[in-house]
């Protein structure tokens, strides 16, 4: 038997080195060396793979031939949309996600949805009958979408050219496992090789192949950031597991934009796309209540409207306490920091906590002058007129801020029939269509808002 050949990888971000290390030197995380078998397939009696290719000349980029771009269409269009107008033969797709989030039933749903493809869901993790009991939920027959329960490797790849399908999923990477590699499924070098091999499949045969990956507790796919380098691809599903809605985002595409996202809710019946994010997400605000605002926000390329809570109530002890539900929390410490420093408002002694509704979270800065809006509102304990509406990015010396694609956070509005938004003053001279359904409030300073809102 070949010499088993030891190597250690930081289970980070995959970095390969001799003996163990404390720290990473490329990531610089400490103690996440782990040591791992490696066997190179050269060690083996199977022999290496000549490079099938001559060597190429190098040629004039004007001279190549422009190709038409053919992409499947998926069934599912926020799908389409994320990974940026459809799915590319031969691209090799990261998914990534939390447990439970509901990767598995998206790309099942996806492959049972698809008619006239025949979908290859390949699965480790799971059994026939768990994947049967999930299919049964869904609710689709396709008699097209095959199932191969397989953990190993090489018997995908003896199985691929006979199935010949269409499009692959693989469910999940980390419980792929190739015999060249004598480490445990899951591990650094196992995971590198699979995708390794999976990527030569995709782009060899122009097949489109999924890897579903699990998340670790930093966010990132789990283990390697090797394999972000690899794919085309990258997308991750986030949410928050106690709400039923959910986000796709794609964080690399080799052919298309980033900016785009994919809005789902999960039902009783799987994933079902939302096309109106706004309509479902204000809608239960029927009452008036002090300390609640929308905001105009953008995530990715789409706008949509959010609901701001705040509560601002007594400090019962010494200290203040501040808390922020889906945005973050230094940003909410600085904008009170900004009321009580440039607009005198007395905010030290009071406890302030607040959240964005839905469990969605939000980084876009224009949602700033609705926390404003929504604190103040709560410490006058004075609502706010429910077809108000705020897009707008506060300063450091509470002056209020131009905000990007400001007329298409109107026409949201607008469309949602709010009769008033508040924008920054800069904003206005950047606006390329007349908005005749809503009155825009154009401010420069907090405290205009403040006049205006409770003066
Ligand atoms: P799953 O796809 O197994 O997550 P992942 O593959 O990312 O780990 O999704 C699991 C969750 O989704 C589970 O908690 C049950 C829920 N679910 C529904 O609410 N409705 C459904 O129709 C299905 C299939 C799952
Ligand atoms: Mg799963």
């Amino acid at each position: 038997m070949a010499k088993l050949k030891k190597a250690f990888f930081c289970q980070n971000c995959g970095h390969q080195a001799s003996k163990w290390l404390g720290q990473c030197p490329s990531c610089k995380e400490w103690n996440t060396f782990v040591e791992e078998i490696i066997q190179k397939a050269s060690d083996t009696s199977t022999p290496s793979r000549p490079s099938s290719k001559r060597a190429e000349k190098a040629i004039p980029i004007v001279d190549i031939e422009g190709q038409k771009e053919v992409r499947y269409q998926c069934p599912d269009k926020e799908l389409n949309r994320v990974l940026g107008g459809g799915l590319v033969p031969g691209s090799l797709v990261l998914f990534g996600g939390e447990p439970g989030i509901g990767k598995s039933t998206l790309l099942l749903q996806m492959a049972l949805q698809w008619t006239g493809i025949k979908v290859l869901y390949i699965s480790g993790e799971e059994s026939k009958h768990q994947i049967k009991m999930r299919a049964e939920r869904i609710g689709i027959d396709n008699d097209q979408s095959l199932l191969l329960s397989e953990t190993s490797m090489q018997n995908v790849m003896q199985q691929l050219p006979e199935i010949n399908p269409d499009i692959v999923v693989i469910d999940s990477i980390q419980t792929m496992h190739s015999s060249l590699i004598e480490s445990s499924a899951g591990s650094i070098s196992q995971i590198r090789e699979c995708a390794a091999e999976f990527m030569r499949f995709a782009k060899e045969t122009n097949t489109p192949v999924f890897l579903i990956g699990h998340i670790n507790k930093e966010g990132s796919i789990a283990g390697p950031k090797v394999l972000e380098h690899m794919v085309d691809v990258v997308l991750q599903f986030e949410g928050d597991r106690n709400y039923m809605y959910r986000i796709l985002r794609s964080s690399k595409n080799r052919f298309g934009a980033t900016n785009e996202i994919g809005i789902y809710e999960m039902q009783g019946k799987g994933l079902v796309q939302v096309e109106n994010p706004s309509e479902i997400l204000i809608s239960d605000r029927e009452e008036q209540l002090s300390g609640s605002c929308v905001a105009a926000t953008l995530e990715g390329m789409r706008p949509m409207l959010i609901e701001v809570q705040a509560l601002v109530s007594s400090a019962a002890y010494g200290t203040p306490q501040r808390s922020a539900t889906g945005f973050d929390l230094r940003r909410l410490n600085m904008l009170l920091a900004v009321l009580e420093k440039r607009s005198g408002f007395r905010l030290a002694a009071k406890d302030v906590f607040l959240n964005i509704a839905g469990g969605i979270k939000v980084e876009d800065p224009a949602i700033d002058l609705a926390v404003i809006a929504a604190v103040l509102s709560s410490n006058e304990d004075v609502p706010l007129k429910p077809k108000y509406c705020f897009a707008a990015e506060v300063g450091l010396s509470g002056e209020i801020r131009a905000v990007q694609k400001i007329d298409q956070r109107i026409q949201e509005a607008e469309k949602l029939g709010f009769e008033k938004i508040f924008i920054s003053k800069y904003n206005l001279k950047g606006l390329s269509s007349d908005h005749k359904r809503i009155e825009l409030v154009p401010v420069g300073k907090i405290e205009e808002v403040y006049a205006h809102l409770f003066g």
